[in-house]
């Protein structure tokens, strides 16, 4: 049993060294999705604070992301949230995409998918009031027929 405390601990203290990139990209605030659409002050607001940590290239990384595996998992979140989705890139998107990706944030934001609920057990604040999803929610929708009738 000592062992294996002992093994785990030399673990945890050798992981340590493998500490995340927290950089964030360089990126045209010109691609932004707020920006682009001078989206009220609000619901940017709102959006920033509940979104851009896992879909901009604006990431906060908290101090717990020193210690790891924690950051590893928090990266992991980041990077794969990315992929899906960035909206300090939106602006490259294709109008098709970007319609389609407006549509899956109102859908998932209805269904109380998004945020992460991984993230708002930590992150309290991040946790839409009713009032916040059915703003956040119209937005997006409203957002998505001004892209489809531009097209
Ligand atoms: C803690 C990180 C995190 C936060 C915060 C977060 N997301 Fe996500 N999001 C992810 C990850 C990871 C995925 C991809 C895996 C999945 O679908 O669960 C994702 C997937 C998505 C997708 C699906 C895109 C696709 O192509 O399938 C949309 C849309 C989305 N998020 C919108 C939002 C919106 C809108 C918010 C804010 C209200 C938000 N997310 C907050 C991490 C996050």
């Amino acid at each position: 049993m000592k062992k294996v405390l002992i093994v785990l601990l030399v673990v945890l203290v050798v992981i340590q060294f493998f500490q995340i990139d927290k950089t964030n990209p360089v990126t045209d605030i010109n691609q932004d999705f707020l920006k682009i659409h001078e989206t009220p002050t609000e619901i940017a607001a709102t959006i920033k604070a509940t979104c851009y940590d896992c879909h901009s290239n604006q990431s906060v990384y908290p101090w717990y992301t020193n210690v790891q595996p924690v950051g590893w998992f928090v990266k992991n979140h980041i990077e794969d949230g990315k992929k899906h989705l960035n909206f300090s890139e939106f602006g490259t998107y294709t109008a098709k995409k970007q319609a389609h990706k407006l549509e899956e944030c109102y859908e998932l934001i209805e269904k109380g998918e998004m945020p992460l609920s991984s993230y708002t057990i930590i992150h309290k604040e991040a946790v839409l009031t009713e009032t916040q999803q059915t703003a956040l929610v119209n937005y997006f929708k409203e957002m998505e027929l001004k892209i489809n009738k531009v097209q």
